[in-house]
């Protein structure tokens, strides 16, 4: 799960996706395009925001996207344009871009809708942005992919 800073979107998405899936078979991470926060903490209302949703992402701590993740991840999903374009960058071969999503194509396949960054706005950006994760990580797991 990628975002721009690794401490709003990418840490809900790797939570949701991490509690939906059996962690003997799948494992899931998230990390951002920048490094400006790696080290930190989730920002609190996305902690809090999932907590309030049973799923602990207190843990996290945030990590800068590398061209070392291909080749241990098998899917990676962004959350907006901009993250698509940073991570295809470090791309090496036409396979490693395959595995690159925007990841609400998984309930809205064709639309390139984008994930909202919730970064500047108010609360209710966490809410909306918790909901359309869960609902994007429902379809991914119920994906032949992740049977
Ligand atoms: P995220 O949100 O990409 O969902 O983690 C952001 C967090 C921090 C910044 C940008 C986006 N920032 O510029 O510090």
């Amino acid at each position: 799960m990628v975002c721009l800073g690794n401490i709003c979107r990418s840490p809900l998405a790797h939570g949701i996706l991490e509690d939906m899936l059996d962690a003997d078979r799948f494992e899931v991470q998230s990390a951002g395009t920048g490094a400006w926060h790696v080290g930190n903490k989730p920002d609190p209302r996305s902690i809090e925001v999932a907590a309030k949703n049973n799923i602990d992402i207190s843990r996290q701590k945030a990590k800068q996207f590398s061209t070392y993740d291909y080749e241990i991840y098998d899917h990676i999903f962004v959350m907006d344009k901009a993250n698509y374009r940073d991570v295809i960058k470090l791309a090496k071969t036409p396979q490693e871009i395959e595995k690159v999503s925007l990841i609400l194509e998984s309930i809205y396949p064709g639309d390139n809708k984008e994930v909202p960054d919730p970064y500047y706005g108010g609360e209710n950006g966490f809410e909306e942005v918790f909901k359309m994760l869960h609902k994007a990580c429902e379809k991914i797991v119920s994906s032949r992919a992740f049977s």
